[in-house]
């Protein structure tokens, strides 16, 4: 297949979808044209606040959106070149866990409380590859040893709740990794676990990505936590990406205000930065999503411009971009991209 030999691991262009009955007119539009590729080997970080459609992006690609209340009203999810939207629900069984798997938010939860860690882990070797009990269980403690699981093969006989919190994560990990996936998504993989435990289990995803060019999705809302791990970032606004570069250049030259908002208000590792400004304001309502810029209600430097015309997601002439193009959806990117982050965040 000469036409897709080039396709990248995972494209997502211009997805949409929607919750809740048009005909009660209760609709959320929560996904608004959401486009984000992955490279084998490439770790993109997805940002935004709570609501901003991070994790329903994730559903969508694995195929486990709950349809409904969920409708995806248009877009395109491809996996090496083969679009998925549509695609026969066997078939996406099939890719989930063999080519993607993610890993959930809240790891005590998604293991099983009355089956032995290793159990779980061994299941996708019995049900997937017809392995026997016992050697399942071999791979499960092999597997633990390389979330490095400390005295592995014992451990993998204990249950979820002999596991501390980083442990389960770790163990998490490893149940996601079972089938070799060349597509992991990490949604908010470390938010229940403390300051040490999250950096880590980042180091540890980090190193198993680049081990095993895996592509990688760090879903978060915790500008500190990518920092180190990510190729490039990805920030979501009201179910948009608003701003994508790689990460050097997204940190050295943040062009949208949100962005700017959203580093401003969390702490720097060297401390410095002074002192920490919430983004004023509410993230809008996604039934009734403002005209224009959908977020100039709580922008500074909004203008007459941004309160009519809906700003496209556009490259931008960023002189020290590394890797790919620095784009961004605000009218006046091109003031910001250079500027100091005082001097956007203080009109
Ligand atoms: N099953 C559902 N039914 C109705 N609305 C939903 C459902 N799942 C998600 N939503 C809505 O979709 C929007 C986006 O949700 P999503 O979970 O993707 O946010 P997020 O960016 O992952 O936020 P967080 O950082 O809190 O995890 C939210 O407004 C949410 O209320
Ligand atoms: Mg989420």
């Amino acid at each position: 297949m000469t036409e897709t030999a080039a396709a990248p691991l995972l494209e997502v262009s211009d997805l949409r979808v929607e919750f809740g009955n048009p005909r009660h007119g209760d609709v959320a539009s929560v996904l608004n044209g959401v486009s984000y590729q992955v490279s084998a080997g490439e770790t993109l970080a997805v940002l935004g606040e709570s609501g901003s459609g991070k994790s329903v992006t994730a559903q969508t690609v694995m195929g486990i959106l709950d349809t409904p209340p969920g409708r995806i009203t248009g877009g395109s999810v491809r996996f090496k070149g083969e679009e998925l939207l549509g695609a026969d629900p066997e078939r996406r069984r099939l890719l989930r866990g063999e080519s993607m798997a993610m890993i959930f938010q809240d790891a005590l939860s998604a293991l099983n409380p009355v089956y032995t860690v290793g159990a779980q882990i061994a299941e996708q070797f019995r049900f997937r590859r017809g392995m026997s009990r016992k050697d399942a269980m071999v791979k499960a403690a092999e597997l633990l040893d390389l979330v490095k699981i400390p005295n592995a093969a014992q451990r993998v006989r204990e249950y979820p709740h002999q596991f501390s919190g980083g442990m389960r994560q770790r163990a998490m990990i490893a149940m996601s990794l079972a089938l070799d996936p060349e597509l992991l998504i990490a949604d908010e993989p470390t938010t229940a676990l403390d300051v040490t435990v999250q950096a880590q289990i980042m180091e540890l995803l980090d190193e198993l990505c680049r081990e095993r060019t895996m592509g990688m999705i760090l879903i978060t809302h915790d500008l500190g936590v990518v920092a180190e791990v990510a190729d490039r970032i990805a920030v979501m606004y009201a179910g948009r990406i608003v701003e994508e570069a790689d990460a050097a250049s997204l940190y050295a030259h943040p062009a949208h205000p949100y962005t700017r908002g959203l580093m401003a208000s969390v702490p720097r590792l060297d401390g410095g930065g002074g002192q920490l400004d919430p983004i004023p304001g509410l993230p809008p309502s996604l039934s009734a999503i403002p005209p224009g810029c959908p977020f100039h209600p709580r922008c500074a430097h909004a203008e007459d411009r941004c309160r009519s015309e809906l700003p496209s997601l556009r490259a931008l002439d960023d002189p020290d971009a590394t890797g790919d193009d620095h784009r961004a959806a605000c009218h006046f990117a091109e003031r910001f991209v250079g500027a100091s982050p005082e001097e956007v965040l203080t009109p």
